[in-house]
């Protein structure tokens, strides 16, 4: 089966399985968990909310994968900057990237796309990690993109 067919197929599932659960958390873990047992090069698939006491920090959410960095500040790595300028990062080698927040070094290539409310607020980024160079392309962004807007269309933080 082709990538899309793939995203096509997890796309669907993710939203029958979540349709009418207001938990935010509920979400997010479903999404985690179909995400990564639908694609093998995705090594960490979770997300990271925006911490509304902090208001410029990153706290960590559910994830499937190795250990992750618990904060991470506006600005900072992939996720900061996804953040700091609410728009998806498609990262071939995270080597490159200037402030790379290595929570496990296997990580080598990598996606972040925010997540928002449907008024335009950003609540939390999606980050999924892979060990090979170069894995995440358009075709992940236009999917990721679309699965985030479906699946968090009715939420905010605090809807739980
Ligand atoms: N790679 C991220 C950090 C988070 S983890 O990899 C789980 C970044 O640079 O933003």
């Amino acid at each position: 089966m082709d990538k899309e067919q793939k995203y096509i197929e997890v796309s669907q599932q993710v939203l029958a399985v979540t349709e009418g659960e207001s938990s935010l958390i509920a979400r997010m873990a479903t999404v985690s968990c179909l995400l990564s047992e639908a694609f093998d090069d995705f090594f960490w698939t979770g997300f990271y909310l925006v911490d509304e006491a902090k208001g410029d920090e990153l706290v960590v959410g559910p994830y499937q994968g190795s250990l992750g960095c618990l904060r991470i500040a506006f600005g900072r790595g992939v996720c900061g900057a996804a953040a700091a300028h609410g728009q998806t990062q498609v990262v071939d080698n995270v080597h490159d990237f200037p402030g790379h927040i290595a929570c496990d070094s296997r990580s080598l290539s990598e996606i972040v796309v925010p997540v928002f409310t449907p008024a335009g607020k950003l609540i939390a980024l999606l980050d999924v990690d892979s060990e090979s160079v170069a894995t995440f392309d358009e075709i992940d962004q236009r999917y990721l993109e679309q699965m985030m807007a479906d699946v968090f269309a009715r939420c905010t933080l605090g809807s739980d």
